[in-house]
């Protein structure tokens, strides 16, 4: 009897222990667990509420005056004939920052070359470059000089007057919209893209006189972030505090590294961008308040990248259209992946047997993070 007592005991005093410890353990990881599962979860059942309801669009409003001034921050560089009242089929926004020379020299020579682009591919593209000026006064003036030389010889650069940092992403978004809207409403399609973003231009042209052929309207297509839930770890670079942004949950919005909208859904935006207030900094999410606020929702395309870069194989040349971390590689994937080799590789049954196989070999292994999702093996 009495050993068996002191057996319960012990036995009990074991489980306490191991609570305990296990409880430490959870509140010690706490943050990070909430961080990477319990607020996905909260803001994934959250997300149908914030994507319909019209709350979000009332907390966000601006007075008319305050909307004047954010719209009218100064140009630098200009170039309001760009656009030429032609009909285009695309104008490229490539936001980039004043010392990134090298971003912008390999884009000019590979999928950012207008020429190309028409003589090649037979369609009218304008591709400018959408910046601020250097935070730093030092640098800024001889960056700014060397800006006026670039602008001068390649006439495509658009600048405006406010400090070109990260937390001022949303005044650049601000700065595309506006632009497109005062000097080229007539392009079919926008997109905007980061300098270190590779574009298929080849696949990304025939995709989109597809869609013009079709007559599509309403159309915002990228790599599609549905429900994601703000940041609220104070160290990370897209923290969001509560004042800034109180839901659980953004609306559904596309990845801002390569995204693309129909000229009515442009214009839409730009009506947005009148009465939101666009402090939130992150200027993907706030394209997607922008969005929801116009019943506009963007929708997937498996060939958008998200994050990372896309395996090289030229079966997923055949259909990348963008690709993110691009540096230093740009004019090397440009080479492999306009190849003319490539379109032979998946051509007849067998090539798109082949290529189907490969696809799923390189997507859909487990425990290995690729940019497009499994589901692009089948597309
Ligand atoms: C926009 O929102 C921020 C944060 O909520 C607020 O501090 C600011 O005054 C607002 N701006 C306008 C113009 O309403
Ligand atoms: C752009 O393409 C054209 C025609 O394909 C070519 O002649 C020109 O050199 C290219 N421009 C650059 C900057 O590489
Ligand atoms: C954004 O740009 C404005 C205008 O140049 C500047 O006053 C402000 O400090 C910048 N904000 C950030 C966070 O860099
Ligand atoms: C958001 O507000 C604007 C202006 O107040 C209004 O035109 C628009 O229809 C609203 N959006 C939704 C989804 O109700
Ligand atoms: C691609 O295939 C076609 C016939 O299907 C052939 O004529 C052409 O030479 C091939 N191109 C290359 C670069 O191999």
């Amino acid at each position: 009897m009495f050993m068996n007592f002191k057996r319960i005991r012990k036995c009990q005093c074991v489980q306490l222990v191991t609570t305990c410890f296990a409880l430490s353990v959870l509140m010690i990881y706490w943050e990070q667990l909430d961080h990477h599962v319990v607020s996905h979860i909260k803001s994934y059942s959250y997300r149908y509420l914030v994507n319909s309801y019209n709350f979000i669009n009332a907390s966000f409003g601006i007075s008319r005056l305050d909307e004047e001034s954010l719209n009218n921050v100064p140009y630098l560089i200009n170039h309001h004939n760009k656009c030429n009242s032609k009909k285009l089929l695309l104008l490229l926004f490539i936001k980039t920052s004043p010392e990134n020379l090298d971003q912008r020299q390999a884009i000019r020579s590979t999928w950012g070359n207008e020429s190309y682009t028409e003589r090649e591919l037979g369609a009218s593209v304008r591709v400018l470059f959408a910046l601020g000026v250097h935070p730093d006064v030092q640098q800024r003036e001889r960056l700014q000089h060397e800006l006026l030389k670039e602008d001068h010889l390649y006439m495509d650069l658009i600048q405006q007057d406010f400090m070109d940092t990260f937390h001022n992403l949303t005044l650049k978004l601000l700065l595309q919209f506006r632009w497109s809207h005062d000097y080229c409403s007539q392009a079919r399609f926008l997109m905007s893209a980061d300098d270190d973003v590779f574009v298929h231009m080849p696949n990304l042209v025939s995709y989109l006189q597809g869609l013009a052929q079709l007559g599509v309207r309403d159309l915002w297509v990228g790599h599609v972030h549905r429900g994601s839930p703000p940041v609220r770890q104070k160290g990370s670079k897209y923290h969001v505090p509560y004042e800034l942004y109180q839901w659980p949950s953004y609306p559904d919005y596309t990845a801002g590294g390569g995204y693309v909208v129909s000229g009515d859904v442009a214009e839409k935006i730009y009506q947005a961008t009148l009465f939101l207030n666009a402090s939130l900094y992150i200027d993907d999410v706030f394209m997607g308040i922008c969005a929801s606020a116009m019943g506009v929702y963007p929708q997937e395309h498996v060939y958008f990248s998200g994050e990372v870069k896309a395996p090289h194989h030229p079966c997923i040349y055949r259909e990348m259209i963008t690709s993110h971390g691009h540096n230093t590689d740009v004019r090397y994937l440009w080479k492999a992946a306009t190849d003319p080799q490539v379109h032979n590789i998946s051509s007849g049954l067998m090539g798109k047997l082949y290529c189907t196989a490969v696809k799923v070999l390189i997507l859909c292994r487990p425990h290995r993070f690729s940019t497009y999702s499994c589901m692009a093996a089948f597309s």
